[in-house]
């Protein structure tokens, strides 16, 4: 798909496409694909982040003073999972963000209707300044778009700005970025990949099956 959407990132070098390939290949195991799936999310993380606000700050370093920028400390970070495949970006997010704050997001796909149905959510937190929080939804698979677009309501119900919600993922499909960023044109999606289609059943094709399957071995 031509990228016509100027808040669509498709992150590609040839360690995201080494890792897609793994992940892809029904012949890679639970723990190939959780290993590629990690990589990948750390990639893709990187990219996200590029949004958060830096301040200058003075350090000392063995040699001398100097003034250098960090990520600024006023600010929420917010990861947000969408489980239970979601859970794979949390470690690597932790790692890489240690003051981010984790609130999990808990939704089935209904099978009949593939329509998002709650049993968890952990965002319900009173917001003072919406405008300096920073929120990652993570979800691996961006098929219909439906269980991002109630995640990211959430969120923009508490003030939050669009333009600081980012959601993460690996495989994405055409209809669910439209379905998105037909809800909500302003937030940020970040993904490795966007393939042909959905099937009949909601399953991104060419795609990499369940990945709640395949990362957990279920
Ligand atoms: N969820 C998955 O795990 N895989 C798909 O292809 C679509 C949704």
């Amino acid at each position: 798909m031509q990228n016509k959407f100027e808040n669509l990132t498709v992150v590609s070098n040839p360690i995201v496409n080494q890792s897609l390939c793994t992940i892809r290949s029904k012949d890679t195991d639970t723990q190939g694909v959780r290993l590629a799936a990690r990589k990948l999310t750390r990639i893709l993380l990187y990219e996200a982040t590029k949004n958060l606000p830096q301040t200058d700050m003075e350090v000392e370093t063995p040699l001398t003073k100097f003034v250098t920028k960090t990520i600024t400390n006023d600010i929420t970070i917010i990861i947000s999972p969408i489980l239970r495949a979601g859970l794979i970006f949390t470690d690597e997010a932790v790692d890489i963000l240690p003051q981010a704050t984790i609130r999990h997001i808990g939704m089935y796909r209904d099978e009949k209707t593939l329509k998002p149905v709650w049993y968890y959510n952990k965002v319900p937190m009173p917001v003072d300044n919406p405008e300096k929080y920073y929120v990652y939804i993570t979800d691996p698979m961006l098929a219909t778009g439906n269980s991002l677009i109630e995640a990211i309501r959430v969120y923009v119900e508490k003030g939050i700005p669009q333009e600081n919600i980012c959601c993460v993922c690996m495989i994405s499909a055409p209809q669910g970025i439209e379905a998105v960023f037909g809800e909500f044109p302003n937030v940020k999606i970040i993904v490795a990949a966007v393939d042909s289609h959905l099937n009949s059943r909601g399953y991104i094709v060419p795609g990499m099956g369940d990945a709640g399957d395949r990362i957990y071995n279920t």
